[in-house]
């Protein structure tokens, strides 16, 4: 099985960061063990912005994928980096408690439950 923190170390290669200078890079393993990378994408509306997480998951949904087990995520900070707020209850509704496992250049890695990184997600029913 191929390394994720490899897959997201290369998909940060593609990462379009001109303005934060930024890179990011995601690799999401599905169930059977496909992988699907992201990468940031910026662009000068600044807000339209997408996260590497959002760009593998987005693109793994497109292809039909609906069940995923890990996502790895690699940045150049000093400290792996977290993924975003916004991306958490993204991952959470479409992946469950999936392990995340943060990265960084110089080859540190941590890893959490996507549940210890998002507590107490939002949910609702209708009758
Ligand atoms: N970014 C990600 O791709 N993932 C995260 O989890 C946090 C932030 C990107 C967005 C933006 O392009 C750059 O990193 C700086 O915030």
């Amino acid at each position: 099985m191929s390394d994720l923190v490899d897959e997201a170390r290369k998909a940060r290669e593609n990462a379009a960061a001109s303005f934060s200078k930024f890179k990011v890079g995601a690799a999401l393993r599905t169930a059977a063990g496909k992988i699907y990378r992201g990468c940031n994408v910026e662009n000068s509306t600044y807000g339209l912005t997408v996260c590497a997480e959002r760009v593998a998951l987005l693109s793994a949904l497109a292809a039909g994928e609906r069940k995923f087990t890990a996502i790895a995520v690699v940045t150049q900070s000093e400290e792996p980096s977290t993924p975003c707020g916004p991306c958490r209850p993204l991952m959470w509704e479409y992946c469950g408690d999936i392990e995340v496992t943060l990265a960084n250049l110089a080859g540190q890695r941590v890893e959490y439950k996507l549940s210890t990184l998002f507590p107490y997600p939002f949910t609702f029913s209708v009758d």
